[in-house]
């Protein structure tokens, strides 16, 4: 589909991803509308007045069917994200589950052409091995269940009323505007000149690809006659988390020496994914580099 001049809704698009990807919307000419429950204008700086922003929740079915009105594609963003599905389950599975199944319905029903989904590596849970998409979905958490229940409530939707439909699965993404994650919290700190605490001996690795070759993936999975399909979204590059810490002390200059904590208990030792597959039917890899990804992040903070 040609992006210039179709209406394109995205949930949560004043997130840090939204954000992001309304910006690459805009470059393609789209005309687009944003639906996010607690709106964050602030994230979409200049571009804010080429938006329409709703303000609505996902778990509100005729405020989600006027927003979709009119629109030829969809990216669901809005999410709880993992944090708070662990404090409050419930309201994971209505905004996680019961909101994406509102979001398409109403897609389906207003005729939108496509879908793009946002989903995660969490779907695949504690694995060491490199994942690709054949890899058995393991998830133990409620975030991650409510992902895979997102997917496959896509899935029964596009067998059931033939809506296309691409579900990327991202893996660890990291860039400026992004309000926690293991970059951005680690960064605050060395700013402020305190140290780094590391769980563990910071050998967990994982995948870490730029929010803006996030935003790129969408629009290309959105643009391109790909249909009914999960893609992973990594840059396939693994870097253990003291090699982070490491790089973003010598990127500011920062004299702190990072504190390695053995008592805190490592959650996961590895997440990294192959991402061949979104290579071959997207045309899509990851273009940034890690030092020139950090460097960004550095940059956005110190304003
Ligand atoms: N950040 C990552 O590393 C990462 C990794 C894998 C997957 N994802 C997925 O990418 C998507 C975007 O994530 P993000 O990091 O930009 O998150 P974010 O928290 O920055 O953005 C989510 C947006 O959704 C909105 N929202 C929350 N609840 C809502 C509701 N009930 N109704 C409408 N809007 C609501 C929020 O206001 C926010 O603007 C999510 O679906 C997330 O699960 C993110």
């Amino acid at each position: 589909m040609d992006l210039a001049g179709q209406r394109m809704l995205v949930t949560g698009g004043t997130g840090f991803i939204g954000s992001f990807v309304v910006e690459r919307l805009l470059e393609e000419g789209a005309d687009v509308v944003v639906f996010d429950a607690t709106p964050q204008p602030a994230n979409l700086g200049e571009l804010v007045r080429r938006v329409k922003i709703v303000e609505g929740d996902v778990r509100d079915v005729d405020a989600v069917a006027r927003a979709v009105e009119g629109a030829a594609g969809v990216f669901h963003m809005a999410v709880l994200p993992l944090g708070p599905t662990i404090a409050e389950p419930r309201l994971g599975l209505e905004v996680n589950v019961v909101g994406t199944y509102n979001v398409l319905e109403a897609a389906q029903k207003a005729g939108v052409r496509k879908v793009v989904f946002s989903s995660a590596s969490s779907v695949y849970g504690d694995t060491d091995d490199t994942m690709d998409e054949s890899h058995p979905l393991g998830a133990r958490t409620m975030y991650g269940a409510s992902k895979i229940a997102g997917e496959y409530l896509l899935r029964a939707f596009a067998d059931r009323d033939g809506l296309d439909y691409v579900t990327l699965r991202y893996m660890n993404v990291y860039g400026p505007r992004q309000a926690g994650g293991l970059v951005m919290s680690v960064l605050r700190r060395i700013l402020a000149g305190e140290a780094p605490v590391i769980a563990g001996d910071g050998s967990q690795s994982f995948d870490f690809v730029h929010v803006a070759d996030v935003a790129d993936a969408n629009v290309r999975a959105m643009a391109s006659d790909v249909s009914g399909v999960e893609l992973n979204v990594g840059s396939g590059t693994e870097v253990s988390v003291a090699e982070i810490v490491r790089r973003l002390i010598v990127l500011t200059g920062s004299d702190v020496e990072p504190q390695f904590d053995h008592s805190q208990r490592v959650l996961m030792r590895r997440r990294v994914g192959s991402s061949e597959r979104a290579r071959e039917l997207l045309g899509w890899s990851a273009s940034r580099d890690l030092e020139s990804g950090l460097s960004d992040v550095v940059a956005s903070v110190r304003g």
